[in-house]
């Protein structure tokens, strides 16, 4: 059974939170074991009632009730729509069946997108960029954010609360045992899920995070809330998740950070790696490890996460069938796609009659903005010549 929270975050407005820890895979892909939060918000105003998001669809008659604990569901006057992707609109048809007088508030974009994806047609209010929507005694105004994490999405500022309604921008994953940042120790756990949530969901995108936040600061938003659609709520100190967002979409890396990924189908490689380790603790690094053999498989959502705060990255992966090993290829495919900062790497690779698998590694990466330190190829067990090759390639990894 999945947990609900209801809570009041300051007069006349509550965050519905529902924690699923029934999806594996998000958008189908991301493995996430830590799961993952729906916050939905309603702000009550002296006149107009605004629920602003919603729940993925799985969770519609539940959303209905915790709206039912504090106002008729058919009195909301408007849904705010920030974006259109379904983990936050799967709701939407329950919604506009129990209150049909609702207006969807939305950019011009998700209003056709309603149609496309539920059939809504009418009842929708299309919201210019910097629109204000006056809802007695309380104000909202809509600031387009495209890409953050599609192009209709926008956030939505409350004031005078000053409450940023920043949908999956300043989002993660996992199921915080808190509503709020109140508790270091809960936030310290949680940037990670950040993260892993930024690089994995919005990471194609990266550098529409920094072009937003610009627009925003220009914008004289400052908010004093964030208030994101997955995860902790930042009162107690909203700047720690805006500037987590900022470094990371700056580039920023964890000083140090090494992250290896590899196959190795019969151990060639993990003697590789192996040598690679030795050198990288010889400098005081251990290294972040994630290995495809025949007794385990990493999680794909971990290795974009990881390689994305990292400084430099080791990639194995053993020649196949006079190509990649397939999995490389595609967790390489996804790194090109989804980590946009250049990183320094080393490709280590492995064979029996011809080396291919390293170069055609390689000449991706690069292609997409990498830097290839070093191709090493070897055809089966490490001479010592090999071992010193490694070595010497790991020492100017980290220059
Ligand atoms: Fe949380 Fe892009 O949806």
């Amino acid at each position: 059974m999945a947990q609900y929270h209801v809570d009041k975050m300051a007069e006349n407005v509550y965050i519905l939170r529902v924690d699923d820890a029934e999806t594996r895979y998000f958008e189908a892909l991301w493995e996430i074991p830590e799961g993952i939060t729906y916050n939905a918000y309603l702000v009550l105003g002296d006149e107009k009632r605004v629920l602003i998001d919603g729940w993925k669809k799985n969770y519609a008659p539940q959303l209905l009730e915790t709206i039912s604990s504090i106002i008729e569901p058919k009195t909301l006057d408007y849904i705010v729509v920030n974006h259109m992707e379904p983990d936050h609109t799967g709701t939407l048809p329950t919604l506009v069946e129990a209150a049909p007088n609702a207006q969807i508030v939305a950019h011009p974009l998700a209003a056709k997108m309603a149609d496309s994806f539920y059939g809504i047609k009418g009842n929708i209010k299309p919201v210019r960029d910097g629109q204000e929507l006056d809802i007695g005694g309380k104000k909202l105004s809509f600031h387009y954010t495209p890409w953050l994490h599609w192009p209709e999405t926008m956030m939505t500022l409350l004031t005078p609360e000053n409450t940023l309604f920043s949908c999956d921008a300043f989002g993660g994953y996992s199921i915080p045992p808190t509503i709020y940042d109140d508790n270091p120790q809960v936030v310290e756990k949680y940037l990670p899920f950040a993260t892993k949530y930024l690089f994995t969901v919005i990471g194609g995108y990266i550098q529409h995070i920094t072009k937003n936040l610009e627009k925003l600061a220009g914008r004289g938003v400052n908010p004093a809330t964030v208030a994101p659609a997955h995860g902790l709520v930042f009162r107690r100190n909203p700047s720690t998740i805006i500037e987590h967002y900022r470094k990371l979409a700056a580039g920023h890396v964890q000083k140090g950070k090494v992250t290896i990924i590899y196959d190795s189908m019969y151990g060639f490689i993990e003697q590789q790696v192996a040598e690679a380790t030795v050198q990288l603790q010889a400098k005081g690094i251990n290294p972040t490890v994630h290995r495809i053999v025949d007794t385990e498989h990493p999680h794909l959502s971990d290795i974009v996460g990881d390689a994305g705060d990292s400084e430099a990255l080791i990639i194995g992966a053993s020649t196949y069938e006079s190509g990649v090993f397939p999995h490389m290829d595609y967790v390489t495919d996804i790194i090109t796609k989804k980590v946009k900062h250049p990183k320094k790497i080393l490709v280590l690779s492995s064979y029996g009659w011809g080396g291919v698998a390293g170069k055609k590694i390689a000449k991706k990466l690069e292609t997409a903005g990498h830097k290839i330190v070093d191709i090493i190829e070897i055809k089966g067990q490490l001479t010592q010549e090999d071992r010193e090759k490694i070595r010497d390639a790991v020492s100017r990894l980290l220059n």
